[in-house]
């Protein structure tokens, strides 16, 4: 298979509507970009266009999918039973990086659900995610691009990586802005639960909805969470370990590490910009200002897959304990290192 690749000017064009949509409409996938990471999509209602989505990322089939939609009105065709502040989150967060997971029609099929009663629908705010929608017409599933267990695709070359000929289409849309995946919102109870932090986090639900349950979940122990959750993700092929200490710490514990391995193995680093020159010899990946945490949140994976690049073998990652993002990004960062921290 080779590879059809789009920009976004070229979705204008009549002719790349239609392969977009046949391609779609035919149980093919195509890569998007949305706000948060890129999407591998499928054509909701097609079984064949999901299964080719579980085969490629090598996803297994109980890990539930994100539907897609363009028209916020859309949510009640495929889901039923709404909470009354369910139309006040839509109101207040969309399009953006929020999944609301709701009790489905008959119509979703179990396929996407991983055999669910339930069904995670999203309006993204990117414009060729949208495009995609109202080009094809159709609801669209779309995990996040990526191998299973690697980390999220937030640049182009990420899904060029992955996928390159195994898809019939990618759309190239560069950097995505957010960089962490949505926020996935149970709201089938009184009481919505996240399932996953992201950037919509529980402060800004709650200018909204009186409660929310959740949402500091930084280790695997922690209350009911998504079912993609329990797998390994996001992971590095070296070994990553979060470092927390105050910031002497961090330095002196790192430079430690840097100075007593042998000299093949290259150490590498994780961290903001202010530390960047304070790791001598390691491979320093420097992912935005300490209170820049929008910046830190877009650059977070690019990192991970940096170090795969550059084959280090140990990464060490900074903790994040400040700013509204932290618990989205202690989440992805300690998944990643598969729980593994070093407290200081
Ligand atoms: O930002 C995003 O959400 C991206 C972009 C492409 O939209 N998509 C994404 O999809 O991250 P994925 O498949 O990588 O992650 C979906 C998460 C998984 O953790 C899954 O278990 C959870 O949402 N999820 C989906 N449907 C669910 C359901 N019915 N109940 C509970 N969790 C659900
Ligand atoms: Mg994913």
């Amino acid at each position: 298979m080779k590879t059809r690749i789009y920009k976004s000017e070229d979705l204008n064009k009549k002719e790349v509507q239609e392969d977009i949509k046949n391609t779609l409409l035919s149980g093919r996938n195509v890569i998007f970009p949305t706000e948060t990471v890129y999407g591998i999509g499928a054509y909701a209602l097609s079984e064949k266009g999901i299964k080719g989505i579980y085969e490629v990322k090598g996803r297994p089939s109980d890990n539930p999918l994100i539907m897609h939609i363009s028209n916020n009105t859309d949510i009640y065709k495929y889901t039923c039973d709404h909470q009354a502040y369910v139309e006040d989150l839509i109101q207040a967060f969309w399009p953006g990086p929020l999944t609301l997971v709701l009790k489905k029609k008959a119509q979703v099929p179990y396929i996407i659900t991983g055999g669910l009663e339930t069904v995670g629908v999203r309006m993204p705010s990117h414009p060729i995610a949208l495009k995609v929608l109202d080009i094809s017409d159709i609801p669209i599933c779309a995990p996040s691009a990526n191998i299973s267990g690697k980390p999220s695709s937030t640049l182009f070359e990420h899904v060029l990586e992955d996928f390159k000929d195994r898809v019939d289409i990618m759309i190239d849309g560069g950097k995505s802005q957010v960089g962490i995946e949505s926020t996935v919102l149970d709201v089938t109870a009184k009481i919505p639960v996240i399932l996953r932090p992201g950037v919509i986090t529980k402060e800004m639900l709650e200018t909204v909805v009186p409660q929310v349950i959740g949402g500091k979940i930084h280790t695997s122990d922690d209350i009911p969470k998504a079912p993609g959750m329990k797998y390994r993700h996001y992971a590095p092929k070296g070994d990553l370990m979060v470092v927390d200490g105050n910031i002497d710490q961090v330095i002196s514990y790192i430079t430690k590490q840097i100075n007593t391995t042998d000299s093949k193995n290259q150490i590498g680093v994780i961290c903001t910009t202010d530390l960047k020159e304070a790791f001598t010899g390691a491979f320093v990946y420097s992912i935005g200002e300490p209170n820049q945490e929008e910046e830190i949140a877009s650059n977070l994976f690019a990192a991970l897959r940096a170090m795969d690049k550059a084959n280090i073998e140990t990464i060490y990652a900074i903790a994040f304990h400040e700013g509204k993002y932290k618990d989205a990004l202690m989440n992805r960062l300690m998944k990643a290192a598969n729980q593994q921290i070093i407290k200081l």
